[in-house]
């Protein structure tokens, strides 16, 4: 007889890093000191950190002896001709250039790729991804599916590109002055949803026939992988990395943040197939970044990502990695509280428009809802609704995505399940007191990515 049994982390823990509750007098004077911004709590002052899966993973042994033989070499480290092995091994794009983190590669990717007056559709936007494609001269154009926008459609893979809604703007615009589509894996802000490798290429198909690039960004292609394996027709067999593989191999280059999939606290890349386009993308990492063998790195950090890029497609890592998201998820659901479906791959996203309905979108129910819960119970998670998504570089508008959610977001490696109870009981003793959370209004707004560094206070205190 077999037994079905549970995924467990394919690891066991040998150094650990003490954490602290604080008071609940202690977590007001806190997040009003942060002007109810998650991002500007001092980490020391935060009792379970899901702000980001960004940089926050726990590198391996085999990673940290990685770190030992770092070449600190300025030019030709060792490192970077590893990180340019497995990047080739695992991604199959032959040109690699080195940057301090994704932004990095976006920066870069977005000078050499636009023309101002250019339109770049993608599968939602991401936050930097939008912002240096505007700094360039363009305009992002969301061509994702419909049900993306639905926190409550259980598609499987909201994640895909809608071909009707590129076709429309291809029509308008004129293929010409579409440089490439950035395809993300997962969606970040669908929240954490996959993309079908049919759908991957249909858009390669499509696209090239009009002699349009397609970029992946790759950031968390290898989550996305896995769930091409668990739900896509015919792809149960194939392992995660021959699926990566066959993801990359719809695009024409990768903007990547390593910080993520690749198990480092820091780095990134930008991978191309175009040895003119490679050459530019060179061109400009040495004025941006660094030197085009460590674009901002020490080669430490690139012997880093070259360990975690094979470890991370290690089938009972990814698998205990979103089994550890989709637990939290299944209890958070158990509990009946509202959270975006299908559950994704990096995160519980909390549908703060359906937990604070009293709240009219002008005072931030998804900012509001993260400082509640941290107020309550110092577990920091991160607003991903209205304040991200910023004001119309046009009109200055504020912009009111369909989609006002907390992410919260585990990092790798990090947690336990019973910091994920934890958590659970933390999120369903603020949605019983759902009632009492208050809207906030900007007290100071920053121009660009204000997310980061807005500041609010609480609608009727002044
Ligand atoms: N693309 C996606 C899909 C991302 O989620 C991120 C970062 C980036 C690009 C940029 O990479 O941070 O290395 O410059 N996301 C982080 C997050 C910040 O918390 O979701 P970066």
């Amino acid at each position: 007889m077999t037994h079905r049994r549970s995924w467990a982390e394919p690891w066991k823990i040998k150094v650990v890093e003490p954490i602290r509750m604080t008071t609940a007098a202690e977590r007001e004077a806190h997040i009003r000191e942060a002007g109810y911004n998650t991002f500007l709590l001092r980490s020391a002052d935060v009792y379970i950190d899901l702000l980001t899966d960004s940089g926050t993973n726990a590198m391996s042994d085999r990673q940290w002896a990685g770190m030992m033989l770092g070449d600190e070499a300025y030019a030709g480290s060792r490192n970077y001709y590893a990180l340019e092995d497995a990047v080739r091994e695992f991604y199959g794009f032959p040109y690699l250039i080195p940057t301090h983190q994704g932004r990095g590669a976006e920066h870069l990717l977005s000078k050499i790729l636009i023309t101002p007056g250019d339109h770049v559709p993608g599968n939602m936007y991401f936050t930097t991804t939008r912002v240096h494609q505007e700094l360039a001269g363009a305009t992002f154009h969301d061509v994702i599916l419909d049900e993306a926008h639905d926190p409550a459609s259980e598609h499987p893979f909201k994640g895909d590109v809608d071909l009707d809604k590129l076709d429309a703007l291809v029509r308008e615009v004129g293929a010409e002055q579409v440089p490439y589509i950035s395809v993300a894996a997962t969606v970040n802000l669908a929240g954490g949803q996959p993309v079908q490798l049919s759908n991957l290429r249909r858009v390669a198909e499509y696209c090239h026939a009009r002699k349009i690039r397609v970029i992946l960004d790759a950031t968390r292609a290898v989550e996305n992988a896995w769930f091409i394996q668990q739900r896509e027709p015919g792809m149960h067999q194939h392992s995660v990395a021959a699926i990566l593989k066959l993801m990359c191999e719809c695009a024409d280059g990768a903007t990547m943040s390593g910080k993520k999939d690749s198990l480092v606290n820091i780095g990134g890349w930008l991978g191309l197939r175009d040895a003119s386009l490679a050459e530019a993308a060179r061109e400009l990492v040495v004025v941006f970044e660094g030197l085009h063998t460590y674009g901002g790195l020490a080669g430490r950090d690139m012997e880093a990502m070259a360990i975690g890029i094979r470890e991370s497609v290690e089938e009972s890592h990814i698998a205990s990695r979103i089994g550890q998201v989709h637990y939290l998820g299944q209890r958070l659901i158990d509990a009946g509280v509202p959270v975006v479906r299908p559950l994704g791959g990096h995160a519980v996203f909390l549908d703060a428009a359906a937990i604070l309905t009293r709240l009219p979108r002008e005072q931030f129910p998804a900012q509001a809802l993260a400082a509640a819960l941290y107020l309550e119970s110092g577990v920091r998670a991160m607003e991903r609704g209205a304040v991200s998504a910023g004001r119309d570089p046009k009109t200055g508008e504020n912009r009111y995505p369909a989609l006002e959610l907390v992410r919260l977001t585990i990092p790798r490696r990090v947690y336990t399940q019973a910091h994920m109870d934890v958590v659970t009981e933390s999120v369903a003793e603020v949605f019983a007191l759902r009632a009492r959370v208050q809207g906030l209004r900007f007290t100071y707004e920053p121009n660009v990515l204000r997310f980061f560094q807005a500041r609010f206070e609480p609608v009727g205190e002044s």
